[in-house]
């Protein structure tokens, strides 16, 4: 039976510190306060070492807090009877899936967490073979994983999350091992869900490309937050991107330095196809 919280996952106050921390100048995580809504797509960025691990880890019940609490579907993440039903709102894929996948078939991985469940057979079949085929894994169901390539993998990956019926993907670098067409595979496949079947995300990215399409974007730096809101504005602030040793995207770098050359162009500019436009608008009027 789903809380029909107002959010799908909330912060409060929220603070981690791992043993032996005390030692650090900073906590892996403080003060953090965060709802995330149903079916929000949100993009976690921030350098090295700034707790966006950390914080998919306490969403999905692998850590629990030091101070303050996070709320699941109105579920505390503490609550010992709750942890199965937590980490299954909130399925999470890691960099590496070579970690993620355990089975000898693609089938049996994708089943893996429905066999956890003690479904019937019946049941769990037809819930493997819907998600292969909403993924488009059908032809691989009876291949080895460690036979796949990257993006293949990563998908299967999704696939065993996606079996649970999750509320919540949580994807850690998802696409950090793989090459551009398989990133720009599994970025389609989390892409799709999120807008057909409204499932929320939260993508973890050191690619400021991938973060584009987020409906917001929050920017960790020493376990703290330090900036949220909507691409066009965390993106283009490239003082703010560039004093935390982060990138933006081309466009955004490009527009910066044509903008330092003289160039008017509006501000706000994250795609490539809208400053090659507004380039195009400038030189027509020149
Ligand atoms: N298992 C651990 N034990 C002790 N300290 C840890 C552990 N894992 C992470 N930390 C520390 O907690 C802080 C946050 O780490 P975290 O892995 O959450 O950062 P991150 O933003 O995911 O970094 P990256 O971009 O490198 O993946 C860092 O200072 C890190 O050294
Ligand atoms: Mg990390």
């Amino acid at each position: 039976m789903v809380n029909r919280s107002e959010f799908m996952i909330e912060a409060r106050e929220l603070a981690y510190y791992y043993p032996g921390e005390e030692k650090n100048s900073f906590p892996a995580l403080s003060g953090i306060n965060l709802a995330v809504s149903r079916g929000e797509y949100l993009a976690l960025i921030g350098p090295n070492g700034s707790g966006k691990t950390t914080l998919l880890k306490l969403f999905n019940a692998l850590l629990a807090p030091c101070e303050g609490e996070v709320l699941v579907e109105g579920i505390s993440t503490v609550d010992e009877n709750k942890i199965a039903e937590v980490r299954r709102y909130c399925g999470m894929i890691f960099q590496n899936p070579d970690n993620q996948l355990v089975a000898t078939t693609v089938e049996e991985d994708i089943a893996f967490g429905l066999e956890n469940m003690a479904l019937p057979s019946a049941e769990i079949q037809n819930k493997v073979i819907a998600v292969a085929h909403l993924l488009g894994l059908e032809h691989l169901l009876h291949q080895p994983p460690h036979l796949l390539s990257g993006g293949e993998k990563q998908r299967v990956a999704i696939a065993g999350v996606l079996a649970m019926q999750p509320h919540c993907i949580l994807m850690d670098e998802p696409t950090a091992m793989l090459d551009f067409t398989g990133r720009r595979d599994v970025i389609e496949t989390v892409r799709g869900l999120n807008r057909d079947q409204g499932i929320a995300v939260i993508h973890v990215t050191h690619f400021p490309e991938e973060a584009v399409y987020a409906d917001r974007i929050i920017i960790l730096n020493q376990g703290r937050l330090v900036m949220q809101g909507p691409p066009e504005i965390v993106l283009s602030d490239v003082s703010l991107l560039h004093s935390l040793g982060l990138q933006g995207p081309a466009a955004v770098e490009l527009a910066a330095l044509l903008r330092e050359d003289g160039f008017d162009l509006p501000p706000q500019l994250i795609h490539c196809r809208e400053l090659v436009h507004s380039l195009c608008s400038l030189e027509r009027k020149s």
